[in-house]
């Protein structure tokens, strides 16, 4: 069976550029976004590895671990981090694990016979610290994704872990947020003293204080 949102996301043990881990020993405790890439020395991951590298001080300012794979092997990984950092300015600062025999691919679901036999899609997997599942996104070899995204998804998952709100559309942190609709009106009246605009009864959308 496939793995879904808030199972616990599978253990495993790995060799990657910075050693080996395991994984849920390696995270302990903290968020974690685990993706894949479809190969080494490709245009499109090329860019991604090195955005993500750009990205790491949002990454650690939100207490996530970030982790890269695909089915090559390290030493390819480390030959290739020689080019990411050439071309993209910055250097690959977090492990890239090594998955030649496919494993940690399968477990996580991360190669789609009918796109490549062989190759692992784009997926990525945000992990929280009781290492349960909270997104699962996969795009395509041809797409590169949108890291700044997986940033904006930790904080709404980070926000509405901590408070009884849900994120709209396209929402931003600071932005407005929509009360949860299991939060009756009398017990919102405490959570939020500062109101709410009620656009329909199920819609309240609320200003939440500076955090
Ligand atoms: C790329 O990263 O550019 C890429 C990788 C595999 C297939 C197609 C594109």
């Amino acid at each position: 069976m496939g793995l879904h949102l808030g199972d616990i996301a599978p253990d495993f043990e790995a060799d990657t550029t910075e050693g080996r881990i395991r994984f849920h020993e390696w995270k302990k405790g903290q968020w974690a976004v685990l993706f894949s890439h479809p190969a080494d020395f490709t245009p499109v991951c090329t860019t991604e590895l090195g955005y993500t590298a750009k990205l790491k001080g949002e990454f650690e300012k939100r207490g996530v671990k970030v982790v890269g794979l695909s089915v090559d092997s390290v030493e390819d990984h480390r030959r290739w981090a020689r080019d990411i950092e050439e071309t993209q300015g910055q250097a690959v600062n977090f492990p890239m694990i090594g998955d030649a025999d496919r494993k940690v691919s399968h477990m996580y679901d991360m190669i789609h016979p009918n796109a490549s036999n062989t190759l692992t899609v784009r997926s990525v997997f945000v992990i929280d610290p009781a290492d349960r599942i909270r997104l699962m996104l996969t795009y395509p070899a041809s797409t590169g994704r949108n890291f700044d995204e997986i940033l904006r998804v930790v904080d709404s998952l980070q926000l509405t872990d901590a408070e009884r709100v849900a994120t709209p559309a396209n929402w931003k942190p600071g932005d407005d947020v929509i009360i949860a609709p299991s939060v009756p009106d009398a017990e919102a009246r405490q959570m939020f003293p500062q109101g709410w605009n009620a656009l329909r009864p199920y819609l309240r959308m609320v200003k939440l204080p500076k955090r």
